[in-house]
């Protein structure tokens, strides 16, 4: 087994996981298996009290599930990662673990629709406050921390609104406080964003994009320290119950092992795409990291190896202009996911976003012309003659 820290394209394919323990099985097997039979009854009571390590039951742990935590640790530079059935599980688990009643939560200006609703029951239920914030200057935050803010929840790039928040920033303010600073890490994945090694303390991924990047699982991640980790394993995730299925973890180790590949390829097509749409007389705005006009740019310099395979667009319009030019799409799929190798395309207003009232939309940027599209991995003339035909109809 291979002993050293090797390159990230290596420990995509090789962390976490040793053949000798698995009768020299290339792949990890998959463990497919709800419990794990005990040698007697006082192995089982061994296992239960925690003095013998070893499996139970894979609500509590899964060896193949372990070896996917085990390679995302790795891959976020965490110590440890726990691994969950969707990403909404892996948020809701991170945010119940973080707070509780009265506390208020610090968050960045726009998240995806059913994080904000997730936020909104908490306030309803447990009077969790949280408070959308620019995070933008050291001034905002030291104002719109409070003393019991009990995290700072950033989602960077924003879905779907493609803004960017300094990490760096966030992060030297949250020290001084002593408060958690949680990154929703799905639109970057490790190969282009790392906020561990940033200085956050807890990374989430819908690993359902582009962990998995084929578009045929649902699930999630929590990576972060030991501590914390645990206390997770134990409460949130094995008390609540969100945990990933041995078969959907192996569909992850298989998908990972493509990451940076895959990656470059959503860039460059991400890249093709907003060159195009750019100078589009059909085109309003256009919200892509990699612009040097976007005002974030400088921020995805100094964070992001590289602007993502994400492309907003407000095409010239209302919503039915919108709606009727992605009905015009022949190439592109109308679909919500993203990270898939097909290029896919959606309308945050009407779908991913729906449930965020519209007052509140629009504060975030959520306009009723806007799309957000998922570069995927196919030609990226295709795509581009795809989305010029679609725009000469409208
Ligand atoms: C940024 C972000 N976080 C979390 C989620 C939730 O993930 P899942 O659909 O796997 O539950 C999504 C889903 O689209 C997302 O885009």
């Amino acid at each position: 087994m291979k002993q050293k820290k090797m390159r990230f394209d290596t420990e995509v394919i090789h962390a976490g996981y040793d053949s000798e323990g698995h009768l020299g099985s290339l792949v990890p097997p998959i463990y497919q298996s709800s419990a794990f039979i005990f040698d007697n009854a006082e192995q089982g009571e061994r296992r239960f009290a925690g003095s013998e390590a070893g499996y139970i039951y894979s609500r509590l742990g899964n060896p193949t599930v372990k070896i996917l935590e085990d390679r995302m640790a790795v891959l976020e530079e965490g110590e440890a990662a726990l691994a969950f059935s969707s990403g909404m599980a892996a948020v809701s688990a991170v945010l119940v673990s973080l707070t509780k009643t009265g506390d208020h939560i610090l968050c960045s200006q726009g998240v995806y629709g059913c994080t904000f609703g997730l936020l909104q029951l908490l306030k309803k239920k447990y009077n969790i406050d949280c408070h959308f914030s620019s995070m933008d200057s050291p001034e905002t935050l030291e104002q719109e921390i409070q003393p019991n803010t009990a995290c700072i929840y950033i989602e960077t790039p924003i879905n779907p609104t493609m803004k960017l928040v300094d990490l760096e920033l966030v992060v030297k303010m949250a020290k001084q406080k002593g408060i958690p600073v949680v990154v929703d890490n799905t639109f970057s994945s490790p190969y282009l964003q790392r906020p561990i090694a940033k200085g956050c303390d807890i990374v989430i991924h819908s690993a359902t994009k582009y962990i998995g990047g084929h578009g045929d699982v649902v699930s999630g991640l929590v990576i972060g320290n030991e501590k914390f980790i645990t206390q997770v394993s134990k409460t949130t995730q094995k008390d609540i119950g969100g945990v990933i299925s041995p078969f959907d973890a192996w569909l992850l180790l298989r998908g990972i092992k493509t990451l940076p590949i895959r990656m470059d390829r959503h860039c460059e097509n991400a890249s093709r795409i907003f060159q195009f749409l750019k100078t589009h007389p059909k085109i309003e705005n256009i919200y892509y990291p990699g612009d040097p006009e976007h005002g974030d740019y400088a921020i995805m310099k100094k964070q992001m190896k590289q602007p993502g395979g994400m492309v907003s667009f407000a095409i010239k319009g209302t919503k039915e202009t919108a709606q009727q030019f992605i009905d015009q799409l022949q190439l592109i799929h109308i679909a919500v996911s993203l990270g898939d190798p097909e290029t896919l395309i959606q309308h945050p207003a009407s779908m991913t976003h729906a449930v965020i009232p519209v007052e509140e939309r629009k504060k975030m940027g959520i306009e009723d012309n806007l799309l957000r599209l998922s570069a995927g991995l196919e030609a990226w003339e295709d795509i581009v003659e795809d989305l010029e035909q679609a725009l000469k109809k409208v």
